[in-house]
């Protein structure tokens, strides 16, 4: 017995931490006893490093796409901004087309930083939310209100189909709700097809209000299905570019949700479109309607 600790011992001097599993009979000798003991020390400690060298390289790539997805609109601005004090200024048709796509790559850039710091927020734990009670429907259809030109100039068609009959009060944090909701039609256009539909759907079932948003668009093959919540990723980079995301979309969506006690599902086929469907605890109608909708509307972008 006194062998096989000082086996162990070696191995661990020789950072071989991959010590076999014993069979962990009950025995009385008591060094039989402690040898148990490093064993089940030791396999503890293993798990322990295997964990943060998962959450090291997590870390990593984590930033590696950071500064790639910062690049892009740094360099796009940055050329665009050298052209024109090159000389390309003195062209008024070429000085206005350059400034616009300048202006464009900084307003991606703002965007990218604004979904890295609320990201980092709520996964940090730091973003608090404040739930308040909300008229649903009315959050579904101001969302839908903001996305008629982007789906116009998609030619995708839009539709809420509302069978709640005004009781989808719920208790949600107002302005991350529309977020997460805008985020799943701005998919919804952004990858459906021409002439398509992205049409919403609102329901009591029991106690609890479903929703449901689907579009006839290109799909998601199944092997990227359990992925797509993840932080920048994206199905096909190069699908992707003139579509301009940066994949933080749909981890944003999850997040918030998940802040609300909210497990969001998907059901996807290529070619064929996509539904994101989740359900949330509803709550009885407040007496006096609260107006934090309205205010959203003076404050969401
Ligand atoms: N409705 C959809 N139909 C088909 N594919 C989708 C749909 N929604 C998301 N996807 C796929 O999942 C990926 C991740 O979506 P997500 O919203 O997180 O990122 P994004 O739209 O690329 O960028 P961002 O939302 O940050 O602007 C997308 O790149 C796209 O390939
Ligand atoms: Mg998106």
């Amino acid at each position: 017995e006194i062998n096989r600790l000082y086996e162990v011992v070696e191995k661990l001097k020789k950072k071989e931490l991959k010590v076999t599993k014993r069979k962990t009979l009950i025995s009385l000798n008591p060094i039989s006893r402690l040898n148990n003991e490093i064993h089940s020390l030791v396999s503890k400690k293993q798990k322990e490093i295997k964990q943060l060298k998962k959450l090291e390289l997590y870390r990593r790539e984590f930033l590696a796409d950071v500064s790639h997805e910062l690049k892009t609109p740094i360099f796009a601005a940055q050329g665009y901004i050298h052209t024109l004090l090159d000389g390309a200024v003195d062209d008024l048709e070429v000085r206005d087309k350059f400034l616009r796509k300048a202006a464009k790559s900084l307003d991606s850039l703002n965007k990218l930083v604004q979904d890295l710091l609320t990201l980092s927020k709520m996964e940090a734990g730091v973003l608090k939310i404040t739930l308040e009670p909300i008229d649903f429907a009315e959050l579904v259809r101001n969302a839908f209100e903001k996305y008629e030109q982007m789906a116009i100039q998609h030619t995708v068609t839009l539709d809420f189909i509302d069978e709640t009959n005004g009781n989808a009060w719920i208790n949600a944090d107002a302005y991350r709700m529309l977020l997460a909701i805008s985020n799943l039609i701005e998919n919804g256009i952004k990858y459906g097809k021409e002439n398509g539909h992205v049409e919403a759907l609102l329901q009591r079932r029991g106690g609890m209000l479903f929703f449901e948003i689907k579009d006839d668009g290109i799909g998601i093959p199944s092997e990227h299905i359990d992925r797509i919540f993840e932080r920048f990723y994206r199905i096909d980079r190069s699908r992707t570019k003139e579509r301009g995301g940066s994949g933080l979309g749909l981890s944003i969506v999850k997040q918030i949700l998940k802040l609300h006690q909210v497990d969001i599902q998907v059901k996807s086929k290529p070619k064929k479109g996509t539904i994101f469907s989740f359900e949330i605890q509803t709550i009885a109608p407040p007496a006096e309607k609260p107006n934090s909708l309205n205010a959203l509307n003076n404050t969401a972008s």
